[in-house]
């Protein structure tokens, strides 16, 4: 069987697989792979490990005659076209469970940042306009009294639905499958955009979730609310969100995801209530090289013919 990579992991696949593969082709651009690129390596293997940056569409999978197994370096699945892999019956396995406590870290380090306006306060004392204690200097956002809504209340939503609950807060949220052992209540979508103070994103990229948030979804929260986006990008309109930062600057929003990323929407990342970081929610050191050993661990019980412990159900 032949192995295909589309960018080097955390971890040495090359050697990991070598034993188990007849062939291993890491192909490293030092940038995501152009489809043109992605086609010449998949078009021969059995087994691919890609990235969420592998856009992997009918198209590309028309050119994938031999593969049997995709593993994908990322819980996320909206990039690969998921009816097209059925019908080809290629199995795929995702890296669930291990990105669960570094993704809430830093949605809980942008829900700070953000409650607290640390970004604007730092520029602030560069700039040297700090002359000294003041009792009304950058006033923000009690979270100990205020409310957390969560939008998906899948792993990674409890475990920043229960960091909120160590900082006092009262916890809220909405979600598509009923979950019985999560912290706070369940609500609709429009209580919690409205009585949320701080939002956190945390549901799958879907037809349903596209633009969830967008001009009347956001002009439905408080003024001076927080939304946090570590989930996927285009779950917000992003040019709407930018015209709501402008209009109110009393809201602020924390974003480690953009709608076409690398892009993103010009002017925003400079606003002073918008702290924008780059898709780096599971870059944890150790995090990110579970992810690897994952996706590692399921090419090899493929190839062995081993049950898959990360199957993503098609
Ligand atoms: C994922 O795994 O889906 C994250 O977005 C990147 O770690």
């Amino acid at each position: 069987m032949k192995l295909g990579v589309t960018r080097q992991l955390p971890l040495d696949a090359e050697s990991l697989l070598s034993p188990f593969f007849e062939t291993v082709e890491l192909l490293e651009r030092g940038r995501p792979l152009e489809p043109s690129e992605l086609i010449r390596l998949i078009e021969d293997k059995d087994v691919l490990i890609c990235q969420l940056t592998d856009l992997i569409t009918e198209k590309v999978l028309e050119h994938a005659k031999k593969l049997k197994h995709l593993a994908t370096f990322s819980v996320g699945v909206d990039h690969i076209d998921l009816n097209a892999l059925r019908r080809r019956g290629v199995r795929l396995s995702h890296t669930p469970g291990v990105l669960t406590e570094a993704t809430a870290n830093l949605a809980w380090g942008l829900i700070l940042n953000c409650s607290r306006q640390i970004k604007s306060a730092e520029k602030f004392l560069r700039e040297g306009k700090f002359k000294g204690f003041f009792p009304s200097l950058f006033l923000g956002l009690p979270l100990e009294r205020a409310t957390l809504g969560i939008v998906g209340m899948g792993k990674i939503g409890r475990a920043v639905a229960s960091r909120g609950e160590a900082f006092g807060m009262a916890i809220q949220y909405c979600t598509r499958t009923p979950c019985k052992d999560s912290p706070g209540k369940n609500v609709s979508f429009e209580e919690l955009l409205s009585t949320s103070d701080v939002i956190s994103l945390h549901c799958p990229l879907t037809p349903s979730t596209r633009h969830l948030f967008n001009a009347t979804t956001l002009r439905k929260m408080k003024p001076n609310a927080v939304l946090v986006n570590t989930a996927r990008g285009p779950i917000i309109d992003e040019s709407a969100l930018y015209q709501h930062l402008q209009a109110n600057p009393g809201f602020s929003a924390g974003l480690d995801v953009f709608e076409r990323e690398p892009e993103v929407v010009a002017g925003l990342s400079e606003l002073p209530n918008a702290i924008c970081v780059p898709h780096i929610g599971s870059a944890s050191r150790w995090a990110r090289e579970q992810m690897a050993e994952t996706c590692i661990k399921e090419a090899m019980r493929f190839a062995c013919g081993e049950k898959l412990l990360y199957e993503y159900p098609l």
